[in-house]
């Protein structure tokens, strides 16, 4: 290998050293790479120096960018979206646990972040694997829930507050709404994963909310345990990938007071099926 990879947790997040992500990667690094990516999940890349256009290089090296539907672009740079919280603000970006943009047709596949600006304590992201969630599932609830479909939407309103701030002067706050299945399998790996997130879903297709919402909340519940999870404490300067299709993510909203910046590029995904 031409990097170190140190697990965060035993099922979630390696710490990759030894690449300097400024430049391009050598083709079998990247290959080697990719193949941790999608095993490990989420990786982190302390101690990196980017400008937003070698943010934008490297994550493209990793997918097709996609814009983020709900946030303009940094000036001239449509795919780095700017996940900003300012001290007197109480309500911080994504604060709901989330798979990002379920409610499109092709949610992303993954994205980056990349840290500018910390609070001094706080504002760590919990991500979890929604493979081992679905794997720890008894079989009873499998079945239940293998051949149900669940539709996402982009304007459920705890999430929508999170947006609220940062949309952009031009931009629409547009509702999209999509049904995917409640458990997709990973185009690249073929596993299993839950694919209903709190933010998004609203309930089981030909279902009612009101009775959608116990098997959806006993799924959330069981995603969640510590043991799917690994928690990114962030330094500046710290680079992040996610597989947007394997895992949800959290983003801790307990430092008020204190400025947090952070650049992201998300990456075009497929149909979920
Ligand atoms: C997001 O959900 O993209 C934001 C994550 C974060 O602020 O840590």
């Amino acid at each position: 290998m031409n990097f170190k990879v140190q697990s965060i947790s035993p099922s979630i997040g390696s710490i990759i050293s030894g690449l300097n992500l400024s430049e391009p990667l050598a083709p079998h690094v990247l290959q080697e790479l990719r193949k941790v990516w999608l095993q490990r999940k989420v990786l982190v890349f302390p101690k990196q120096s980017l400008t937003p256009q070698q943010q934008v290089d490297c994550t493209r090296q990793f997918g097709e960018l996609d814009q983020y539907p709900f946030i303009e672009g940094i000036k001239g740079m449509p795919y780095v979206a700017e996940i900003l919280k300012l001290p007197n603000e109480e309500i911080n970006f994504g604060g709901v646990w989330h798979s990002d943009t379920s409610y499109l047709i092709n949610p992303a596949a993954g994205a980056s972040l990349y840290a500018l600006e910390i609070p001094p304590i706080g504002g760590d992201t919990i991500f979890c694997n929604m493979g081992a969630a679905y794997q720890a599932l008894t079989n009873d609830i499998k079945e239940r829930v293998n051949p149900l479909n669940a539709v996402n939407t982009s304007n459920k309103t705890a999430v929508s507050k999170t947006r609220a701030a940062r949309l952009g002067k031009n931009i629409e706050p547009d509702v999209y709404t999509h049904s995917h299945p409640v458990i997709r399998t990973h185009p690249e790996t073929g596993e299993k994963t839950i694919y209903v997130n709190e933010a998004h879903t609203l309930c089981f297709e030909n279902w009612s909310e009101k009775d959608s919402q116990p098997l959806l909340n006993l799924l959330y519940q069981h995603a969640r345990k510590p043991e799917f999870q690994c928690r990114i404490k962030w330094q500046k300067n710290m680079f992040v990938l996610w597989d947007n299709r394997s895992t949800h993510h959290y983003p801790i909203n307990d430092y008020t007071g204190y400025r947090r910046l952070l650049h992201r590029v998300s990456i075009k995904g497929d149909i979920p099926t």
